[in-house]
C-alpha cells in the first residue's frame, strides 16, 4: 500500500556519495516523508552500456529505504536515455519540425515512434521489474516522466510511417482523409496514402483537421510507449499500480484518454508564487486531477519547497506558502505531497531549483518549513481516501483546445485561459467544482459550465439539452459550437445544434480590441496621433473604427444588477424562442447598439444561460452569483471570509488563508485536526500545531498563509 498520506519527493542518490543515503534517510525520518520516487534520471547509471547493467546501488538505496519504512515510487527510467542510446542508434533521437535532429546533452531526447528506443526503452523496464518485483518497499512505478514536457513530436521517416498508418485506422479511406480535411482547399487532395507526411516546416498556413489529427496521433504515439511499459510492468510485478506525472492541462497529451490506463492519477505543478493567482492555478490543477481520476485521490507528484530555476527571474515560495499550498492540494484531493526533488542538486541544470534539503543544509528556513509540512501531514492524515463532492462542473476538452488554437482566426483566445477564468469564478467563490469531458454521464451535477467548446458534437449538444431537461443550469460560453464534429465550419449560425436549448444563434462574430497592424496604417508603422487629422485627411477622418477598444461595459438589461465588462470579443446574437436578455453589451457605433451578450432560457425543469463574450472577473462573478442561487448552489462557508478559500472533502473541512492578514473565520463546529501557528518573522517557523479543541459554533483565527483543518 502506498502510505496516506504520502510525503516525499524525487529522491536522486545516484548524485551523491553513496555515504550520503543514510544522512539522507535520517533527515526523511525526522521530516516524515514515507515516499520517494527513485531513479527518474538514472538509465545512464543502471545500464551505463548496452547489456551492461548496474543495480548494486539501486539495491542498497532500496533495502535501506524499506528499512527505515520508507514506501519506493520506483521510476523506470525511460524519460532520459543515456549517450550511448542516441550515439549507437540516432534514430532514436526526435527531429523537430526544421528537420534538425536533436541530439543528447540534456534531456527526454527520445523519438516516441522509434521502435529502438521502445524496445531499449522495455529492456530496461523488464530488467527492473525483475530485480525489484518482489522487494518490498516497491509499492509504485513511475513510468517515464513528463511525457511530451519536452518532446511531444517528431518529424522523421518512422513518425511519418506511424502517423500514416494511424490515418488508416481511424478513417480508412484517402477519400474520407480529404472530406474531413477539407483539401480541395489550396489543392492538398491526396491521392494515395504514401503521401501522407507529418506537418514539419511548410510555407505558410497548415490546414487545421491536419494539425489536430496530428496533435491527437502524436498524444497517442506517446501514449503507447506509456502503455508497452505499463504491459511489461503488470505482467512482472501484477498489484502494484503505476502512474505518469501529468502537468495539469498540458496542451499536448490528451489527459482524458490518458487517464483511463493509469492507476493513480499524479500531477506536477509549479505556480508562480509571483503571482497573487497563483493559488488558482493549484487548485485548478488539483480538481482536474480529481476529476480525471473520477474523483479517487491523485498524489501531487511534484511541486517544489520554493523557487523553480527556469523563470527569468524565480520568485521564492514566501513563508508558509509551501505547507498553504500542499494542504490546498489535499483538501482538493491529494493523498500525496512529493517535491521535487529531495536534496537540492550540487551541479547540472536545475542546481538551482530548491530541494527539500537544500543546499544550506538543516539551518535554514525551507528545511524547517519541510519537517513542518511532514507534521501537519500527519495531522490531517483523517481525510484520506475522502472524496470532494461537487454540485458543479466544468467542461474541459483537449481535442476540442486543439481545434481551436489549430483554427486559423477567428481569434487568438487561448481556450484554457477561459477554461480557467471561469474556475476562477468558482474558486473565489469558494464553490467546488468538478471537471468534465464531453462523453461523461452529466447527471450528477446541478450545474455545467462549457466555457468554451470551439469544436461540438450533436451527442454532447443532446446531453446538455437533456441535462436541463431534468433540472441542471447550464451555462455555455462564447466560441462554443463554431466547430461541428468534423471539425468543420457550422453552417446555419455557430452553436448549431445547441440554438434551441439557448434560444440563441450566433449569426457572426464580432471581436473587440482590434487595432490597424502597424504595417497597415501608414510608412513608418505608428499612428500619429488618436485623431486623424480632418483637414489633411478630410476623407479618412470620418471613418469609424468602433472595435479598437479592447474591453466595453456589459449592461444590466433587466435592472438585474449584473454587469463587469466584455473583453475582447462580442458576437451577434439572434435571439430564438424562449430566450431573455439579461445583459447587453454597449458599443460606440451603431454597428451593434445594446447588443445582447448574456441569455437565460428556461428548458424542461432547467435552465440554459450563453455568454456571448469573454466577461471580467466582476461580469463572470455576476452571472455565476445568479446562477448559483437559481440552481440552489451554496458556498461551503456560509460566510465568505476574504482572504479564505474553503473546501470541504469527505468530513474534514479546510481553511486556507492565503492572504497576508489573519483571518477569523465564524460559525464553525467541528473538532480541529491542525491549527497552523503564524509564520515567524526570523526566518524559522515556531509552534506546532494545537489539535483537539472542539468548536461549537464558534469562531477560529486562520493565520496569514496559514490553515487551520477541522473535522466536521
Ligand atoms: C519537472 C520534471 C522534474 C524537474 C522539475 C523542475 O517537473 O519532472 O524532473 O525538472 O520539472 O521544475
Amino acid at each position: 500500500m502506498i502510505p496516506a498520506i504520502a510525503y516525499g519527493g524525487d529522491y536522486n542518490p545516484e548524485q551523491w556519495p553513496s555515504a550520503k543515503v543514510d544522512e539522507d534517510i535520517a533527515l526523511m525520518r525526522e521530516a516524515g516523508v514515507n515516499l520517494v520516487t527513485v531513479g527518474v534520471f538514472s538509465w545512464a547509471v543502471l545500464q551505463p552500456q548496452p547489456g551492461v547493467f548496474d543495480f548494486g546501488w539501486l539495491d542498497i538505496v532500496m533495502d535501506k529505504l524499506h528499512a527505515a519504512g520508507i514506501a519506493v515510487d520506483l521510476a523506470t527510467a525511460t524519460a532520459s536515455p543515456p549517450p550511448w542510446l542516441g550515439h549507437l542508434h540516432p534514430d532514436t533521437l526526435p527531429v523537430n519540425r526544421d528537420g534538425v535532429r536533436l541530439g543528447y546533452g540534456s534531456r527526454q531526447q527520445f523519438n516516441p515512434s522509434s521502435a529502438t528506443y521502445l524496445r531499449e526503452a522495455l529492456v530496461m523496464v523488464r530488467a527492473l521489474a525483475e530485480r525489484y518485483a518482489k522487494h518490498p518497499a516497491l509499492k509504485m512505478w513511475h513510468i517515464n516522466n513528463e511525457y511530451g514536457c519536452h518532446v511531444h513530436e517528431s518529424f522523421d521517416a518512422e513518425s511519418a510511417e506511424a502517423f500514416r498508418q494511424w490515418l488508416k485506422d481511424r478513417y480508412t479511406t484517402v477519400e474520407e482523409v480529404n472530406r474531413v480535411w477539407g483539401t480541395r482547399f489550396w489543392s492538398q487532395q491526396y491521392s494515395d496514402w504514401a503521401e501522407f507526411v507529418p506537418p514539419a516546416a511548410m510555407p505558410t498556413l497548415a490546414n487545421p483537421n491536419m494539425m489536430t489529427d496530428w496533435n491527437r496521433f502524436c498524444s497517442d504515439a506517446l501514449l503507447a510507449c506509456y502503455k508497452a511499459e505499463k504491459a511489461v510492468l503488470d505482467e512482472l510485478t501484477p498489484g502494484i499500480p503505476t502512474t505518469t506525472n501529468f502537468m495539469g492541462a498540458f496542451a499536448w497529451v490528451d489527459g482524458w484518454k490518458w487517464a483511463a490506463d493509469i492507476d493513480i492519477i499524479s500531477n506536477d505543478s509549479y505556480p508562480d508564487p509571483s503571482d497573487p493567482r497563483a493559488a488558482r492555478e493549484f487548485a485548478f490543477e488539483s480538481d482536474l486531477m480529481r476529476s480525471l481520476g473520477g474523483g479517487k485521490p491523485f498524489i501531487q507528484l511534484e511541486q517544489t519547497t520554493s523557487a523553480v530555476q527556469w523563470r527569468a527571474r524565480n520568485a521564492v515560495k514566501r513563508p508558509g506558502q509551501y505547507k498553504l499550498w500542499s494542504l490546498q492540494a489535499v483538501a482538493r484531493g491529494a493523498d500525496g505531497i512529493c517535491q521535487f526533488q529531495w536534496r537540492q542538486s550540487a551541479s547540472g541544470a536545475e542546481t538551482f531549483h530548491s530541494g527539500m534539503v537544500p543546499h544550506a543544509g538543516k539551518a535554514s528556513r525551507t528545511w524547517a518549513e519541510v519537517v513542518e509540512l511532514g507534521s501537519a501531514l500527519s495531522s490531517v492524515s483523517a481525510v484520506a481516501g475522502g472524496r470532494v463532492e461537487a454540485q458543479a462542473a466544468i467542461v474541459w476538452d483537449w481535442e476540442s483546445a486543439w481545434a481551436q488554437r489549430n483554427a486559423i482566426g477567428p481569434v487568438e483566445i487561448e481556450p484554457l485561459t477561459i477554461a480557467k477564468s471561469w474556475h476562477a469564478t468558482f474558486f473565489e467563490s469558494g464553490i467546488a467544482t468538478d471537471f468534465l469531458h464531453p462523453d461523461h454521464d452529466l447527471g450528477k451535477y446541478k450545474l455545467i459550465v462549457v466555457p468554451s467548446l470551439f469544436q461540438l458534437s450533436e451527442t454532447f449538444a443532446a446531453a446538455l439539452a437533456q441535462a436541463a431537461e431534468q433540472g441542471a443550469h447550464v451555462v455555455v460560453g462564447a466560441l462554443t459550437g463554431a466547430l461541428n464534429a468534423d471539425g468543420h465550419a457550422q453552417l446555419g449560425g455557430y452553436l448549431g445544434p445547441l440554438a434551441p436549448l439557448l434560444g440563441v444563434r450566433v449569426v457572426d462574430y464580432a471581436p473587440i480590441g482590434v487595432t490597424p497592424q502597424p504595417t497597415e496604417i501608414e510608412a513608418g508603422g505608428a499612428l500619429d496621433g488618436p485623431d486623424l487629422d480632418a483637414v489633411y485627411e478630410p476623407i479618412s477622418s470620418l471613418v469609424k473604427t468602433p472595435a479598437t477598444r479592447a474591453s466595453v461595459p456589459l449592461v444590466a438589461a433587466d435592472g438585474s444588477g449584473l454587469g463587469g465588462n466584455a473583453i475582447g470579443w462580442v458576437e451577434e446574437l439572434e435571439i430564438l424562442d424562449g430566450a431573455g436578455v439579461l445583459v447587453k453589451a454597449t458599443f460606440d457605433s451603431l454597428d451593434l447598439p445594446g447588443a445582447p451578450a448574456v441569455t437565460r432560457r428556461p428548458h424542461g425543469q432547467g435552465v440554459a444561460w450563453y455568454v456571448g463574450t469573454n466577461p471580467d472577473a466582476r461580469g463572470r462573478g455576476d452571472i455565476i452569483t445568479a446562477v448559483l442561487a437559481e440552481a440552489g448552489i451554496t458556498a461551503v462557508l456560509p460566510v465568505q471570509v476574504p482572504g479564505v478559500e474553503a473546501v470541504q472533502r469527505g468530513s474534514v473541512l479546510f481553511l486556507l488563508n492565503h492572504g497576508d492578514v489573519d483571518a477569523v473565520v465564524p460559525q464553525l463546529s467541528g473538532t480541529i485536526l491542525y491549527h497552523g501557528a503564524p509564520p515567524a518573522p526570523a526566518g524559522q517557523v515556531t509552534g506546532q500545531p494545537a489539535g483537539g479543541a472542539v468548536l461549537s459554533g464558534g469562531s477560529v483565527t486562520v493565520a496569514a498563509r496559514n490553515a487551520v483543518v477541522l473535522q466536521l
